[in-house]
């Protein structure tokens, strides 16, 4: 990675399937200091549940809780396949498993509006980048029909925030426009709060 961004400042490392490794994450994190931005962009596809789950949902709850806050602006990786999943709670809550790619996405996007209202100073927003030809997107074969550079330019637009139309938070959003198919659990208040809940009980680890 330093060989292919040579402007880089640092690079930290952990598997955020392992908790106790996304743990270690953040302190790595925190030592660097306070960032303007954070994207939680990391995922993994095709894997058993109880590495989803953990990878997927619990790791960027974890990251959000422990990392101080940005000063800026926070976005969460989320899919189209969101509209598949169910918050699936009561197994977040008692330590199950069955927590698969789409119902993790659904977690970042319920998260992103649940953390927009528990900081209303940052832009926290959910984007899906739209079925793109990464490592990823080749999952299934390569078909991927959308554009790479389309892909991330959302998260760099809503990074930036130069952009007065970019000064968004607490929205769900498809190449730099308002997403129009939403499952009803993101902009639910109550099913936000209900998801911090059951991260807290998971992880003993309560938002600040
Ligand atoms: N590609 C698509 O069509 C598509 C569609 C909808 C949503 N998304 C979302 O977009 C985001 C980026 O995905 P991508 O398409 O760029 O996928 P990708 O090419 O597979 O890259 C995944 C990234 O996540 C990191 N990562 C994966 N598992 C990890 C783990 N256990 N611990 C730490 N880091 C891990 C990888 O790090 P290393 O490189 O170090 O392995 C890599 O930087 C994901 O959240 C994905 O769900 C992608």
């Amino acid at each position: 990675m330093v060989r292919d961004l040579p402007g880089i400042e640092a690079v930290v490392v952990g598997d955020l399937i392992n908790l106790d490794e996304t743990r270690d994450l953040a302190e790595q994190v925190k030592r660097l200091g306070t960032f303007d931005v954070i994207v939680h962009n990391a995922g993994e596809y095709g894997l058993p549940d109880a590495q989803i789950i953990n990878a997927n949902s619990v790791s960027p709850y974890l990251l959000t809780a422990l990392v101080d806050a940005p000063r800026e602006a926070i976005v969460y990786l989320s899919s189209s396949l969101h509209t598949g999943g169910d918050l699936k709670l009561d197994t977040l809550r008692s330590g199950g498993t069955n927590v698969n790619y789409n119902d993790s996405k659904l977690h970042m996007a319920t998260l992103a509006t649940a953390i927009a209202r528990r900081r209303p100073g940052l832009r926290v927003n959910a984007v899906r980048p739209g079925w793109v030809a990464t490592l990823m997107g080749f999952h299934n074969g390569p078909h991927a029909p959308d554009d790479l550079r389309a892909g991330y330019m959302t998260q760099v637009w809503l990074s930036e925030g130069a952009d007065p139309a970019s000064d968004l938070t607490g929205r769900f959003l498809f190449h730099q426009q308002e997403e129009r198919r939403v499952n009803p659990s993101v902009y639910d208040e109550a099913a936000q709060d209900a998801l911090l809940d059951a991260y807290a009980a998971r992880t003993g680890v309560e938002l600040t």
